[in-house]
């Protein structure tokens, strides 16, 4: 990418921030950042340039995107455990989609360093009690009481650290053998065996199973084939807390270029990626893929004035943009998007997040997300586009690869009643294990009519 005109790390200074936190001791923060200024990157620029040439095969139509993990991170949720159990869920769902497509799937967690997040109020009430808002354990505390609700620069080097440690193990995973295709039966977790998809999935690892003892037969050895040993996976989080993120930015010392090393991929949320914004400023001078969030309030010159000021050369891969307006808004209000883009021949990824615009407040009192609308809102996505002849690029969704009861319906169906079981969010209820993976397979049907037709059209 050309370097950005008129960019530095702190220019964003200069803008209208929204949703950033204010820190009572400024020789607090300005020594945090100076520590975090001296750390290792996180990720390196090439790994980045590695997924922005994914990315672009998947705006070119040929790859697909699966973006997940938390809502928010938590200090409390820290444990190997839920690091592995999401990223084999991960796997799962991305072993269905390119069995079923037959493309590449990029895959890119909402892990290692997906912490801040943005507050519909910067208060929150407790019967006579008023506090500032819990803005994600990198920033402030959980518990409702004055010390955890105050904002700590310090939390953003244990982020570093938890980020550093999640990353690590992630990529052991991903390179170590853990993620080898002859390990894909171990992959289903004991306690999904309730659910028909896990009976689906074993059918279907056992096919991948045949079909890799064939080609060893025909002397091709799985063993000595990096794609069946490994697998490439890659970082993302919302790139909220300004500090944190400029405090990682590095120049790469190859093209000159200057990268955010806190993650692979960022995104720009769909209450900061208004225009002239502070977010939108610091994002249009790295050179990671991003991702932009675009909801209903969008306005399609919007949308293109923001394609503008981040990838005025156009480069395929750089901008995925994902859509989330709700189940009951997405054929309406998608289109007009769709085609502006279109027209303006920009290359992005669409993708679909079926999550933030179908939040609704059970009877019980939590936050939920019914499957049903999950599903509808992806319905939607790939009709648009089915309609339009684009990409449905990719998914962007909120889950875990525990057994938690946060979002209703499903096969093995959470009700309104059980969701106090095992609500363990710090933020928005996310899709447990089993629901990921049977969106996966509903997912995986949609996505075989769009490679049928396509292949219809080349005939
Ligand atoms: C999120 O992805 O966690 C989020 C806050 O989404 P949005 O910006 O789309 O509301
Ligand atoms: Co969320």
């Amino acid at each position: 990418m050309k370097v950005a005109r008129n960019w530095t790390p702190d220019g964003w200074k200069a803008h209208e921030a929204r949703h950033l936190p204010v820190y009572e001791d400024a020789a607090a923060l300005a020594e945090a950042e100076r520590m975090m200024a001296s750390f290792p990157p996180l990720v390196f620029a090439g790994e980045a340039r590695a997924l922005k040439a994914d990315l672009a095969e998947v705006a070119r139509g040929d790859a697909f995107l699966l973006q997940g993990g938390d809502c928010a991170e938590s200090f409390a949720e820290f444990h190997p455990n839920n690091i592995r159990d999401t990223f084999r869920v991960l796997l799962q769902m991305a072993v269905v989609l390119t069995f079923a497509s037959k493309k590449p799937v990029v895959k890119v967690g909402r892990m290692a360093g997906q912490f801040a997040k943005p507050r519909s109020s910067p208060t929150e009430t407790q019967g006579d009690v008023t506090l500032p808002s819990y803005l994600g354990d990198n920033i402030n505390g959980i518990e409702f009481d004055p010390a955890s609700r105050t904002n700590d620069p310090q939390r953003m080097i244990r982020a570093y650290s938890q980020a550093a440690a999640t990353l690590n193990l992630l990529r052991a995973f991903a390179g170590g053998g853990y993620a080898n295709l002859r390990q894909v039966h171990q992959w289903t977790l004991d306690f999904m065996d309730r659910s028909p998809w896990a009976e689906k999935f074993g059918q279907m690892a056992d096919r991948i199973g045949e079909a890799l003892d064939f080609m060893e037969a025909c002397g091709i050895d799985p063993a000595t084939v990096p794609q069946l040993q490994g697998t490439s996976f890659y970082t993302s989080h919302e790139a909220l807390l300004l500090p944190y993120e400029q405090a990682m930015t590095r120049q790469d010392s190859l093209t000159g270029d200057w990268y955010d090393t806190s993650a692979h991929m960022l995104w720009v949320g769909d209450r900061t990626r208004f225009d002239g914004s502070a977010h939108i400023e610091f994002c249009r001078g790295v050179g990671n893929p991003l991702g932009v969030k675009c909801g209903p309030s969008l306005e399609a010159d919007d949308l293109l004035r923001l394609l503008d000021t981040l990838n005025p050369a156009r480069e395929a891969g750089r901008i995925t943009l994902i859509s989330r307006f709700g189940h009951d808004k997405v054929e309406a209000g998608l289109p007009r998007l769709v085609r502006a883009v279109q027209r303006e021949g920009h290359p992005v990824v669409w993708s679909c997040d079926p999550m933030h615009g179908n939040v609704i407040k059970a009877d019980s009192g939590y936050k939920t997300r019914p499957f049903d609308r999950i599903l509808g809102e992806v319905k939607g996505f790939f009709a648009v586009h089915r309609a339009e002849g684009t990409h449905a690029g990719g998914i962007h969704i909120e889950m875990t690869g525990q057994d938690v009861t946060e979002c209703v319906g499903g096969a093995v169906a959470i009700t309104d009643a059980a969701l106090g079981d095992r609500y363990h969010t710090h933020c928005d209820p996310r899709l447990n294990a089993a629901q990921s993976l049977e969106l996966a397979f509903l997912l995986a049907e949609m996505l075989n009519l769009e490679t049928q037709g396509q292949q219809a059209n080349a005939a």
